[in-house]
């Protein structure tokens, strides 16, 4: 289970590489294909847009070819996206590769989710599926210190090629690695399954969870994007894509990205130590990550999820106030604020929102419908990731930026009381329990 859940971290760790990886890389590319403003938005946005696309397909190809099928096919585009991107003679041969590692990025963050989670006991699977995430914070981590060591040499394709080493070792790990037991019964091959799930979860009672798997399918809805609608789903899925929404338009990406950017402007020092500054909130992200994986199953996703959107709150607060505060008299005050407020934010999202939202996504919806419904859920996150992205630098030249942290402070207290008073606690039971307990399965004419 955990080389399981290790293999497909391993597109965890591509997605915070290829998300992060620009930022360090674009100055060089500007200058080598002479783009302005707006050609250089068009080439940083494009993985942002293929994801969108990638997040789309996702939900048929996991259904058609399989959970496992569809994280190998996302790996050979990842190669070919990183090669393509390291070899491109122009500006529109690298948006195309861009474009493509986007797909491939969005198609993971769809299929490895909900790979993990279909193949995972109850009683870990919070914890399982966090990995992935922990996987994303380290490939962030790792993308800047990659940019850092070829940013004296001017070295972009390095920094885009480098990508893919592990995407290489992604794909050989998947082809030996198994099909998600639950695809496999609701393909009608039971006893594939079967033997699957007895290797994965040897201290499960087998035939107990074979028969609440194959009652959980035969009692769903066939699995088309219409059927989503029906009212037993809609709920749960209207939950899914706002948590997939709340996770970006709370403003993570713009500390995660931006950060450099926002240590200037606090005055810290000059640009290598905004740099390492950056580095250092990249730690933290990791770091912080293991919060979760420890308390996720323990204490359960609401109160980590309230918790965390608490700390939040104060930490956009105190950045928003790092920026309000008067006059450059009060010297060290304003980075000191900026850097605590971001610990902390950084710290609360790491430990909750960051991981949770991937796990609820996977959990919320039964098997037969899981693909599409996820596909919404992922889609609606990698829109407002871009929509934050498109909007954020123009935020801060019109509102100001202590009040544009304030606003996404403001945006995460409601997403606080929205969590409060409708996201249902998931942990420790099986999918399948799930189902029957959020009525996502619910059909009468049909006692089996
Ligand atoms: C989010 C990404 C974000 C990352 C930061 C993920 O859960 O989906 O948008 O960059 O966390 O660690």
């Amino acid at each position: 289970m955990l080389r399981v859940a290790a293999l497909s971290g391993l597109g965890g760790l591509l997605f915070g590489y290829d998300t992060g990886v620009i930022s360090g890389a674009s100055g060089f590319i500007a200058d080598e294909f002479d783009l302005g403003d707006s050609a250089l938005e068009v080439v940083v946005a494009a993985v942002l847009a293929g994801a969108i696309i990638g997040a789309l397909l996702a939900g048929q190809l996991t259904g058609r070819f399989g959970r496992r099928t569809t994280i190998l096919f996302a790996s050979a585009l990842f190669i070919v996206g990183a090669v393509g991107s390291a070899l491109a003679q122009s500006a529109e041969m690298l948006i195309g590769a861009r474009v493509l590692v986007g797909i491939a990025i969005g198609i993971t963050s769809l299929a490895v989710p909900l790979y993990i989670g279909e193949t995972a006991p109850a009683r870990h699977r919070g914890a399982m599926i966090t990995l992935f995430q922990l996987a994303i914070t380290v490939g962030i981590l790792v993308a800047t210190l990659v940019d850092e060591a070829f940013s004296a040499s001017e070295g972009w394709r390095w920094m885009l090629g480098l990508a893919v080493v592990p995407a290489i070792v992604q794909f050989g790990g998947m082809v030996t690695a198994p099909a998600s037991p639950r695809w496999l019964v609701e393909r009608g091959r039971v006893d594939e399954a079967r033997a699957i799930l007895g290797r994965l979860q040897p201290d499960e009672d087998l035939d107990g969870l074979m028969g609440e798997i194959q009652k959980d399918i035969a009692t769903s809805t066939a699995g088309n994007l219409r059927d989503l609608l029906a009212p037993a789903l809609r709920g749960v899925l209207i939950i899914g894509v706002t948590m997939a929404v709340v996770q970006q338009v709370t403003g993570i990406n713009t500390v995660i990205y931006y950060d450099v950017n926002i240590f200037e402007r606090a005055g810290i020092g000059d640009a290598s130590d905004a740099i390492w500054a950056a580095v250092f909130i990249g730690l933290v992200n990791v770091l912080s990550t293991f919060i979760a994986i420890r308390f996720i199953d323990r204490i359960g996703r609401r109160p980590l999820l309230m918790l965390g959107l608490c700390g939040m709150i104060i930490g956009l607060f105190l950045i928003g106030l790092a920026f309000a505060w008067p006059g450059p008299e009060s010297g060290g005050l304003i980075s000191e604020l900026a850097v605590l407020g971001m610990v902390v934010y950084i710290v609360s999202f790491a430990a909750s929102l960051g991981p949770i939202v991937w796990v609820l996504i996977a959990e919320l919806y039964p098997t037969r419908v899981r693909g599409p419904a996820m596909s919404v859920a992922t889609m609606a996150n990698w829109t407002a990731n871009l929509i934050v992205a498109l909007t954020f630098l123009t935020l801060l030249d019109e509102l100001g930026e202590a009040e544009t942290f304030w606003l996404y402070g403001l945006i995460a207290i409601a997403s606080l009381l929205y969590v409060w008073r409708k996201v249902p606690e998931t942990k420790g039971k099986t999918l399948e329990q799930l189902s029957i307990e959020l009525g996502t399965v619910e059909d009468p004419k049909r006692d089996l």
